[in-house]
């Protein structure tokens, strides 16, 4: 008997603009109910990974791979089979509530016109609704708030209105992209566990995407290590944090600030730039910036290798322990 295929299988992945490779032969898996963070400084192509989930890219990106959904090619479907399941099966939080949410419409009218539109409901109902799911986000006085505006809402009340009506239509798979970069961190923290706690009451399947390692281990059960454009490394996130097996992976975690260093000791960010897209290399794209770079590192593109069960590496030179 063939197990039942996951609910998101993501394959050899690319995405390009104008020649310009901003993507390159990602995959991954997720299961229903399962968590994946993905990671990696700014431009590693988290985002688009993300857009292109969500059949959101600009009409000039030319896609290749394939992105399996409940069994379905997404890669190259319809606008209107994207309007379809984009908000009802399938859920984006981005990081910016504010401009996420529409100043000049009311967050019930807003809510509640997601559930007319996916699911027909009248509009008293789609607003009995909205009012539970603001309930679900914690949200005090639920049916008051669907009169305001979102200028009267503080921010971190903003990103529950929107993971609310995220929520709305009971998606199988959040795709939330920094939903918390823009919040101070105690907002930050509450916002973190409520994702975990809805993802878990819900049954969700939660894709969270950060440049913080530390926010994506705190929610996420596996872990996929993004730089410029390509999968690093990967593996549960226990494991990834305490046993980094990529350069890039232990140089994230060297550059974390972290409360639980000793006084006084200095941050170690990673030494020099990403590579600008479109740049052509050969051998490892991280090698110009690795500490543990030798000859092969600059001549030959390392493959996503798995090196320990659930554990892959895209390194010609893994580290098998702290610093070795
Ligand atoms: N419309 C576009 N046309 C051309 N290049 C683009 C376009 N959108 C994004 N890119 C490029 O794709 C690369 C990956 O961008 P992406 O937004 O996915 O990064 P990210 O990992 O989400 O970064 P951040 O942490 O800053 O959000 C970047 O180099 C970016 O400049
Ligand atoms: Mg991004």
């Amino acid at each position: 008997m063939s197990a039942s295929p996951p609910l998101l299988q993501v394959e050899a992945l690319s995405i390009e603009y104008a020649g310009a490779r901003v993507v390159e032969g990602v995959g991954f898996e997720l299961e229903a109910g399962a968590t994946l963070g993905i990671v990696g400084e700014s431009g590693s192509g988290k985002s688009q990974t993300a857009l292109a989930l969500l059949g959101l890219l600009p009409a000039r990106a030319r896609l290749r791979g394939s992105v399996r959904f409940e069994g379905r090619e997404l890669l190259g479907l319809a606008e209107r089979d994207w309007n379809r399941l984009r908000g009802s099966r399938i859920a984006l939080v981005f990081q910016d509530p504010m401009t996420s949410l529409n100043p000049y419409l009311s967050i019930g009218t807003q809510m509640a016109e997601v559930l007319c539109l996916h699911r027909g409901l009248p509009r008293a109902a789609a607003l009995a609704e909205s009012a539970r799911m603001l309930d679900a986000v914690r949200i005090t006085d639920a049916v008051a708030r669907l009169a305001q505006y979102p200028h009267e809402l503080s921010g971190g009340m903003r990103q529950r209105v929107l993971i609310a009506t995220a929520l709305l239509c009971r998606p199988a798979l959040l795709v939330a992209d920094e939903p918390t970069t823009a919040l101070d961190v105690t907002v930050q923290a509450e916002i973190l566990v409520l994702l975990e706690q809805l993802q878990r009451d819900l049954g969700l399947a939660l894709l969270l995407i950060s440049h913080d390692l530390d926010v994506v281990a705190e929610v996420c059960e596996r872990i996929l290590v993004m730089y410029a454009g390509r999968v690093m490394e990967s593996g549960p996130a226990a494991a990834l944090l305490a046993e980094p097996r990529h350069p890039y992976t232990a140089g994230l975690l060297a550059s974390r600030p972290r409360l639980d260093a000793p006084p006084g000791q200095p941050l170690q960010p990673i030494p020099g730039q990403p590579p600008t897209p479109g740049q052509p290399t050969n051998g490892c794209v991280f090698q110009p910036r690795c500490g543990r770079a030798v000859a092969v590192c600059a001549e030959q593109r390392p493959d996503l290798l798995p090196l320990a069960p659930g554990r892959c590496c895209a390194c010609h030179r893994p580290l098998t322990g702290w610093g070795m």
